[in-house]
């Protein structure tokens, strides 16, 4: 296979913060970490009022591989918070939102994916950003179109090429679709003919190492993002870069293994967050790490129903242990809290 194909992390908004992100460097394999999209014009207006930064921001600085996603409608307030990234946080990126269909984002704040209508408006915030950016790569990432009526991808990437992006990034779904249906990577290969120079990045429905090769070896992508199913495995980079670079795939951690892993994702929550806040975060992970185990279920209502240290930690080590599969597992039976 082509070995310099780049592996991109996707934005998640409550997933990739910080500790997530750290985990993917201490994995390694990955190429771009990108962060949860962060709201340029909050960015701009907490630092008027107090001189804070979004919460989302914290661990930026001085981050290796990180790219900081953004979003807003206004080419200035982008520029803005573009040039702040670049000068003062040395992110080694920036990406720009254009596909984000949640309601907040695209309805009231006519960002995201409903500036998908607009490739001249899309083109004129990139041009600024860039030029706001200065050295550091500006990329976008879109969606297919809005409707299925009006797809308009090739439109809206040769604009974002023009105005001097160094990528573009498509979700082969429209916005309408939500997460619906399956992402279309037909679509999305499209694209590549249309584009003059810069790198195109596929994203959508890669959940194993089999996956991303499919779509590595039989699409004209530069490169792949994944997202969910990074959630679960987020050594699933590690493995692909493996299979990309013909070295035997490491296997999937061992039950030992994912709990040094879940300790280590404390740790590094806590960096940043209360316990409570720790625990609720991990949560979201651990009840991946149990899928396709026996007593999965079981295991996230029990996991799920403690905020504290000692008793996650307890419910971790009983259920991740070579008892597991023993029907008088008190996690299984619900006993301990
Ligand atoms: C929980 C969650 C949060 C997301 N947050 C963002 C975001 O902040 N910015 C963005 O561009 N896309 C966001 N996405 C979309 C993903 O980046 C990605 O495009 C999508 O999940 C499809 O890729 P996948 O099938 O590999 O997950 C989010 C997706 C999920 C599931």
């Amino acid at each position: 296979m082509n070995k310099s194909y780049k592996l991109l992390s996707a934005p998640m908004a409550g997933f990739t913060n910080y500790a997530f992100r750290e985990l993917l460097r201490i994995f390694g394999g990955v190429d771009v970490i990108e962060t949860e999209m962060v709201s340029a014009r909050s960015f701009v207006e907490l630092e008027l009022r107090s001189s804070e930064f979004p919460s989302r921001l914290w661990g930026v600085c001085g981050e290796s591989l990180v790219t900081v996603q953004i979003w807003d409608n206004s080419p200035d307030t982008l520029s803005e918070f573009a040039s702040r990234l670049a000068c003062d946080f040395g992110v080694c990126g920036i990406d720009l939102n254009f596909g984000c269909p949640a309601d907040r984002i695209a309805g009231k704040s006519a960002s995201g994916s409903y500036l998908l209508r607009y490739p001249d408006r899309i083109g004129d915030i990139v041009k600024k950003v860039v030029v706001a950016a200065g050295k550091i790569p500006v990329t976008a990432k879109i969606r297919l179109g809005c409707t299925n009526d009006s797809i308009n991808a090739v439109d809206v990437a040769q604009a974002i090429e023009s105005a001097g992006a160094s990528g573009v990034i498509v979700h082969g779904r429209t916005a309408s679709a939500m997460y619906s249906g399956r992402a279309d990577w037909d679509a999305i290969a499209a694209i590549k003919p249309k584009l003059k120079k810069i790198p195109l990045y596929g994203n959508g429905d890669i959940k194993t190492v089999e996956d991303a090769v499919e779509r590595l070896e039989n699409y004209p992508v530069d490169g792949i993002m994944i997202g969910r199913a990074a959630i679960a495995k987020p050594w699933i980079f590690k493995q692909i870069r493996a299979k990309i670079e013909n070295r035997p795939i490491p296997p999937e951690p061992s039950f030992e293994e994912l709990k040094n892993l879940i300790r280590l994702h404390y740790d590094l929550l806590r960096q940043q967050l209360n316990e409570t806040h720790a625990i609720i975060q991990l949560r979201k992970h651990v009840c991946h790490y149990a899928t396709g185990q026996k007593y999965s279920r079981q295991f996230r209502n029990s996991i799920c129903s403690t905020n504290n240290e000692n008793n996650f930690f307890n419910l971790i080590n009983q259920y991740f242990s070579n008892k597991t599969n023993n029907i008088n597992n008190p996690v299984i039976n619900g006993n301990v809290r």
